[in-house]
């Protein structure tokens, strides 16, 4: 119990070090420079449709980037409940374990903010106005239906897969140039989300240690979010493609439709799900909360482009 409660004290250190302010990182009025990609193409797929002209296909880049953050915005909905409810639990118990999961429910509702000010800042500026799914707050209810420990692991793999991105997509890209205002609102929201990661876990451990047998349950709950999530994955597209098609100004043709959507699939499964199936990190939390966990990630990897 010591050692924990020195674990969530290093979190609110990391937590107060890293902090930055919403009004300083991304001001209201702030104008976004539409001449540039904001997301890797590791994470958009769009360089590799062919019949889209390269102002089309950056213009596609620019869609999905918005989509990016609005998912975050979307995703954090049930965060800021979940982290909200654990620090609930330790009203009038642990005061430091309450302190830091606080912090974790306050810097997301910041996140949600950051967010919507971009989404906000893209529409004044980009062709045609995007259509963005809004229905958060039902798929947050239904994602808290679940167990917390369910919940704990699926958001251990949203929020080291957020890691991953900005590791390895903005910080460790060598080979494009992105839109700098973009790249430092990832790198701001990877910097605090680096103690969620932590949390997720210490949580997790803090439920097994006195229900081990809730694990299989919770495994099951973990696979069905994820399929959930395919399903919102797959709703957020549709729309995307709805705006690219105002935004080019022409209705694609079925067979440029059917690229397009297998292709963008693909590309949206693999970085919001698959890409953090098997990372190492990931992987290692698993199997510290359980080998079982482990076996359980690594054998639905394949389904969602992990290979
Ligand atoms: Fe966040
Ligand atoms: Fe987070």
């Amino acid at each position: 119990m010591q050692n924990q409660t020195l674990e969530y004290q290093s979190c609110i250190q990391s937590s107060e070090r890293v902090s930055w302010r919403l009004d300083e990182l991304l001001p209201g009025d702030t104008t976004l420079d539409f001449s540039r990609r904001f997301l890797s193409d590791a994470l958009t797929g769009t360089e590799a449709i062919g019949f889209l002209s390269a102002e089309e296909r950056l213009m596609l880049n620019q869609i999905r980037s918005n989509s990016y953050a609005h998912l975050f915005l979307f995703l954090e909905e049930y965060a800021v409940a979940l982290a909200s409810q654990r620090a609930g639990l330790e009203l009038h118990g642990n005061a430091t374990h309450m302190r830091a999961l606080l912090r974790f429910t306050e810097e997301e509702l910041k996140h949600q903010q950051l967010f919507a000010r971009f989404t906000g800042a893209f529409a004044r500026g980009f062709k045609v106005v995007p259509a963005l799914l809004d229905n958060q707050v039902e798929v947050a209810r239904a994602i808290m239906a679940k167990s917390n420990l369910g919940v704990l692991i699926f958001n251990l793999h949203m929020e080291l897969m957020t890691q991953q991105h900005y590791q390895e997509t903005v910080r460790g890209n060598k080979t494009e140039t992105l839109d700098p205002l973009f790249c430092n609102l990832l790198k701001h929201h990877w910097l605090e989300e680096a103690q969620h990661t932590r949390l997720d876990f210490l949580e997790a451990q803090k439920i097994l240690a006195q229900a081990p047998e809730t694990l299989d349950a919770a495994l099951a709950e973990y696979s069905e979010l994820l399929q959930a999530l395919r399903g919102t994955l797959n709703a957020q597209l549709e729309l995307d493609l709805r705006t690219l098609e105002k935004a080019v100004g022409r209705t694609f043709t079925d067979a440029e439709r059917q690229e397009l959507t297998t292709a963008q699939e693909r590309s949206y499964v693999r970085g919001f799900i698959g890409m953090g199936m098997k990372a190492p990190l990931f992987l290692s939390r698993l199997r510290a909360l359980s080998p079982i966990a482990e076996q359980h990630v690594l054998a639905l990897a394949p389904t969602y482009y992990c290979d």
